[in-house]
C-alpha cells in the first residue's frame, strides 16, 4: 500500500467542496491505489464549521477504503501542514451581474495569507491548484508569497473551460465528445479566454475543416465558452459547482499522469507572447507526477494573435490592480 497523500482543501464546506471531496476520497483524483488524508480548511465561522462537521460525517459514512483520515480546521497552518496537494477553492463566488475580476480585492487577501502559510508548512513536494476566482491572479498572488516553493508548483484551473469547449465543438459537429481532441484554453479564466479551435481535431481532421463555419468558431463558439460561467449563474442563481469540482478532478488527475496533455494556467515565462509574470492558460504535457512542460510552438493566425493580446492585456491589468498584494 502506498503512503497516504495529504490533500488540503479550502472552502471544504462550500458548494464545490461538497461535490469534490467524495471524488477525491473515492480515488478519482489520485487513482484507485492511492490513499489520501483530507485536511479540510474552512472560515472560522461557527455555522460553517458545523457544516464542515456534517461533511466529514458523510465522508465517514461512505466507508471509502482509500480515506485514511480527515482533519477539520479553521487554522490554515494546521490545514496545510505537510500537505502534498493544496486545493484552493475557498473564496467568495460572484453573483449575477458581476465579473470575476470584481472579486479581486476581497479574495486576493485570502491568497496572500494562504500562499505564505503553504510556503512555510506544506510538504517539500507540495503542489497548489487554485480555483477561487479570479483564479489566474489569485494564483499569481499566492505564488508571489512563496520563497521555498517554486512558481511552477502553483497552477490555476482552466480545465472547466477546456471541458466546456470540447462539448461545444462535439455538439456543433454532431459527433461523440471523445472524437474532439487538442482543444486548449489560452489566457485568463474570464470572457477574454481563447479556446484555440484551429489546433483542435475532430475525428482526426482539423476542426475548422469538419465544422466549416469560421464565423461560428470565431463568434458564438468563443462567446459561449467564455461566458458559460455567467450563463450558469443566470440559470441556477449560483455559480457552477459540480462541473467545477469535476474539472478540478481532471486538472489534478492530468497533472499526476505522465504524458497527459491538457490546459493549465501557469506562470507564462513569456510563452505565446504573454507577459512573463502573469499566470495564463496554455497547453502543458505532464512529465513526472506533479511536474509539466509547456507545449510551445502552436502557430497562431491573426485572429488568434488578437485574442491572445486581449486576454494578456486583461491579465496585466489585474496584476497592476493588485500590485500592492504582490511581494
Ligand atoms: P461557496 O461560497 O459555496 O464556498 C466557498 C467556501 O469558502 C465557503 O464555505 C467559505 O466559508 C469558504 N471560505 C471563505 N474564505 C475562506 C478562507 N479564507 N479559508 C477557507 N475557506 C474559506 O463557493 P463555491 O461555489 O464553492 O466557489 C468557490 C470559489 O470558486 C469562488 O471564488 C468561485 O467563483 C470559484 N469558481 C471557480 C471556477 C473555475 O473554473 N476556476 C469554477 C467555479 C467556481
Ligand atoms: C465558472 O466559470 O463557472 C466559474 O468561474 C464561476 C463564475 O463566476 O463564472
Amino acid at each position: 500500500m502506498k503512503a497516504p497523500l495529504r490533500v488540503a482543501v479550502t472552502g471544504a464546506a462550500g458548494q464545490i467542496g461538497y461535490s469534490l471531496l467524495f471524488r477525491v476520497a473515492s480515488g478519482a483524483m489520485f487513482g484507485p491505489d492511492q490513499p489520501v488524508i483530507l485536511q479540510l480548511i474552512e472560515a472560522p465561522i461557527e455555522k460553517v464549521m458545523k457544516a464542515l462537521e456534517g461533511v466529514a460525517m458523510e465522508l465517514d459514512d461512505c466507508a471509502f477504503p482509500l480515506l485514511k483520515g480527515i482533519v477539520q480546521t479553521s487554522d490554515a497552518s494546521v490545514g496545510f501542514k505537510d500537505a502534498n496537494w493544496c486545493l484552493l477553492i475557498g473564496a467568495k463566488p460572484r453573483g449575477p451581474g458581476m465579473e470575476r475580476a470584481d472579486l479581486l480585492k476581497d479574495n486576493g487577501k485570502i491568497f496572500i495569507e494562504q500562499g505564505r502559510i503553504i510556503d512555510a508548512v506544506a510538504a517539500a513536494d507540495a503542489r497548489i491548484a487554485v480555483v477561487g476566482n479570479p483564479a489566474n491572479t489569485n494564483c499569481m498572488i499566492a505564488a508571489s508569497q512563496a520563497k521555498r516553493l517554486s512558481a511552477d508548483r502553483f497552477t490555476a484551473m482552466v480545465r472547466l473551460d477546456q471541458n466546456r469547449a470540447q462539448t461545444q465543438l462535439a455538439k456543433k459537429a454532431g459527433v461523440d465528445l471523445t472524437a474532439v481532441k487538442n482543444i486548449f484554453i489560452y489566457g485568463n479564466h474570464s470572457p477574454t479566454m481563447f479556446p484555440a479551435y484551429a489546433h483542435a481535431t475532430i475525428g482526426g481532421k482539423a476542426s475548422a475543416e469538419v465544422i466549416n463555419d469560421t464565423a461560428w468558431l470565431q463568434g458564438p463558439f468563443c462567446e459561449t465558452v467564455g461566458k458559460r460561467g455567467a450563463a450558469i449563474i443566470a440559470a441556477r442563481g449560483l455559480s457552477s459547482a459540480a462541473s467545477a469540482a469535476n474539472a478540478l478532478v481532471d486538472h489534478v488527475h492530468s497533472l499526476v499522469t505522465p504524458g497527459a496533455i491538457h490546459s493549465v494556467a501557469v506562470k507564462s515565462n513569456g510563452h505565446y507572447g504573454f507577459d512573463a509574470n502573469v499566470w495564463a492558460g496554455m497547453p502543458v504535457r505532464t512529465t513526472t507526477p506533479g511536474s509539466y512542460e509547456v507545449i510551445t510552438g502552436y502557430a497562431m493566425d491573426d485572429f488568434a494573435k488578437s485574442k491572445l493580446a486581449t486576454t494578456n492585456k486583461e491579465l496585466m491589468e489585474e496584476r497592476a490592480f493588485v500590485a500592492d498584494m504582490i511581494k
